[in-house]
């Protein structure tokens, strides 16, 4: 595979030593962006995951205009469940709504199974045209849900407050809840590696609504499923990050799960959370996504105290990756990017990433 100019991202992915910190945000390509709204002016959210020539522009977007070290494949987690027999629709203020939730056996039984090559191939073939256009400027990340994010929203049918029915299920009926779980496993495993080989050089798992269960519930319907799918991935050394947020207790148990990089919400300091796990995986976050809605003075700060904790923490665990003491950090914000950022924001905040690392990075070297 051709070299990629600017591996920043990959290189704190693996700790391996770095001269500042790499940064990119979550739902980066989106309706913040006027470019973005421009384009889905024209065509309907599924209509652009699903043309390759349309998901790699937005896909490339952020990197022009935004300036961040990664692309991450524009598509949705929710393509997955919609390959295996649901329909999808994305509803202008709902969000994605299933016309028919899976509810019992009858039901599960209806849900085809998947080979992500061609019952996903427009993902597969926005990668390729992404990775030609990109022409090896930065990487690009694929990406999935995790098996019980994905159930959360098949059973639910659509975005919910109290997660009533997918807990009715988990609780009520263990059985078919774990009968869907490996399932999903077993397809996300196959969608992450037919990303992998179709040019992706890193992949995440969205795991949005691991933090909706207790610890030992998180582990039983959510991580273990996770260590399925990193443990039967087919892949090189491609980095995986797991981003469950808000599970707070279940850090040391990320940290061995095989994943290389573990996402971090806002609500948790990143320099107490490198110090419980040590130094065996990378950290990505963690700025609240809402300090973007502030002035550029406040975002500066906010980026320096986060570089500043994610430093002290790593020179007490006396930390050998990188240079200086903040290897192996990915920055980012805590959740995804909300629409209504003003995208001069956006760039500022990636700015500010850059030349405080930078600072911070040869003020330790030196
Ligand atoms: O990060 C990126 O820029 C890549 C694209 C991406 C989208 N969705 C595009 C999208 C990614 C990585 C996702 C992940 C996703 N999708 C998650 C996990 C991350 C998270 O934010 O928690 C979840 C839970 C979904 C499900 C989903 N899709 C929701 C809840 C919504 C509606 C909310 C919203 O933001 O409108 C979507 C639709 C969606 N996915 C949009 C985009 C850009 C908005 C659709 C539009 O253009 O109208």
């Amino acid at each position: 595979m051709n070299k990629i100019e600017n591996d920043l991202f990959l290189r704190a992915c693996k700790r391996l030593p770095v001269d500042r910190t790499p940064v990119w945000i979550m739902r980066q390509a989106g309706r913040y962006l006027p470019e973005y709204r421009a384009i889905r002016q024209k065509y309907d959210f599924l209509t652009l995951c699903k043309t390759p020539d349309l998901a790699a522009e937005v896909t490339i977007q952020p990197v022009d205009i935004i300036g961040v070290d990664a692309a991450i494949i524009f598509s949705d987690i929710l393509v997955i469940p919609e390959a295996m027999g649901m329909a999808l629709s994305i509803e202008d203020g709902t969000g994605p709504v299933f016309a028919k939730p899976i509810r019992d056996e009858s039901d599960a039984a209806s849900l085809k199974d998947i080979d992500p090559g061609t019952d996903l191939k427009f993902v597969m073939d926005a990668l390729s045209v992404t990775k030609k256009e990109l022409n090896n400027r930065v990487p690009v990340i694929g990406f999935s849900g995790s098996p019980w994010t994905l159930l959360t929203y098949m059973v639910e049918g659509r975005g919910s407050k109290n997660f009533s029915q997918v807990k009715s299920l988990i609780f009520r009926n263990p059985k078919l809840a774990h009968k869907l779980l490996e399932k999903l496993a077993k397809a996300v495993a196959g969608y992450l590696s037919a990303q992998l080989e179709s040019g992706a050089n890193a992949v995440q798992i969205f795991d949005t609504w691991g933090g909706i269960l207790s610890p030992e519930d998180y582990r039983e319907f959510s991580l273990e499923y996770i260590k399925m799918i990193i443990a039967s991935m087919k892949k090189n050394d491609e980095p995986v990050i797991v981003f469950s947020k808000g599970v707070h207790q279940s850090f040391s148990e990320l940290a061995s799960s095989g994943a290389d990089v573990i996402g971090l919400d806002w609500t948790v300091d990143i320099g107490t959370v490198k110090r419980q796990i040590g130094n065996d995986v990378a950290l990505q976050g963690n700025m609240d996504p809402t300090v973007l809605y502030a002035d550029k003075a406040k975002i500066k700060k906010e980026v320096k105290r986060i570089l500043q904790s994610y430093a002290n923490a790593a020179n007490d665990n006396r930390d050998s990756a990188g240079s200086g003491n903040s290897g192996g950090h990915i920055f980012n914000l805590g959740h995804g990017i909300l629409p209504d950022i003003e995208p001069e924001n956006a760039r500022a905040f990636v700015e500010f990433v850059k030349e405080e690392s930078i600072k911070q990075h040869s003020a330790i070297a030196v």
